[in-house]
């Protein structure tokens, strides 16, 4: 049995047409109560009526449901697993296998952290001993705004701070007050809005098909309930090569060891699916 929305997702529900019940209860609870402060409500029904009679809240209220904090190379084992095992891995499975190029996707790119962490440590891979190798990285996110400043590719000083001063040199340049990705490291990057719960699409359009060797799904999946959690793991499995990678984030391991994947690496929150039978 579907269980009773409270009144205020109920309200979201009739103003917005957004059903908020798929998030994780703890961390709705959180959100509305942090919407009741900041208002100055006090209850949720005086933060209700207040809902029903300003026009702009039930917008602030989504938005304060979308969380796009990222980093570049945000979790360092998971980056340094990747660089060091995983994709050199694949360059040579690829290899062996005459596969043209090495396909991801960054399944919640955010503002774009994520996407060029990636993008450089594939580039580094093809400038080493690889330079035959071609890779080309989908990158979504459901957030117009992310995608497009993902796109842009521009970041304040304290963005880079995980970022080493031999890649910041040679990956950015510092026209103004921002860093910039220089054009080389987006050309193998395709940026496009994309809802992981959509009905209609199964991955990115652009990729056509998926086929992903690697699919990077990192600190999202905490913000939702088990079954939607289920929901997002079935489309990005789906799009996975046999023995392809999903990545998760640190707080995440659990929900894939409930999900039929293994950790590759201990603590690495890098997942291969457990063939079944
Ligand atoms: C906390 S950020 C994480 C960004 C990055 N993956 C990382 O690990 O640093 C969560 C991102 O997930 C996106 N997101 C949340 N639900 C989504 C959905 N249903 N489909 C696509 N993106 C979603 C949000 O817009 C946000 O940019």
């Amino acid at each position: 049995m579907k269980e009773k929305n409270s009144p205020v997702s109920e309200l979201i529900l009739q103003l917005r047409g957004v059903d908020v019940s798929k998030y994780d209860d703890s961390f709705l609870n959180k959100s509305l109560q942090k919407r009741i402060r900041e208002t100055h409500c006090i209850t949720e029904e005086s933060y209700y009526n207040y809902l029903e009679q300003n026009n702009k809240e039930g917008e602030y209220f989504l938005d304060s449901l979308n969380i796009s904090y990222t980093g570049f190379f945000r979790n360092p084992l998971t980056f340094a697993v990747l660089e060091g095992i995983i994709l050199p891995s694949i360059v040579l499975k690829n290899a062996n296998t005459k596969r043209k190029e090495i396909r991801i996707w960054s399944a919640a790119c955010a503002a774009g952290q994520e996407t060029y962490s990636l993008a450089i440590l594939l580039e580094e891979l093809k400038n080493g001993d690889n330079e035959k190798m071609n890779f080309r990285i989908f990158a979504t996110d459901q957030d117009d705004v992310q995608v497009n400043e993902a796109r842009d590719g521009k970041y304040f000083a304290a963005a880079l701070n995980n970022v080493n001063l031999k890649r910041v040199n040679q990956w950015f340049t510092k026209p103004g007050d921002t860093y910039s990705v220089k054009q080389e490291l987006k050309m193998n990057i395709d940026f496009s809005v994309f809802d992981l719960f959509s009905e209609q699409l199964g991955c990115p359009p652009a990729s056509i098909f998926g086929d992903f060797d690697l699919v990077v799904c990192a600190n999202l999946l905490f913000y939702y309930k088990p079954d939607y959690q289920k929901k997002i793991l079935e489309k990005t499995g789906n799009c996975l090569v046999n023995d392809g990678y999903l990545i998760t984030g640190e707080a995440e391991r659990d929900v894939l060891m409930r999900h039929n994947y293994r950790e590759v690496f201990p603590q690495s929150a890098i997942f291969q699916k457990i063939a079944c039978g």
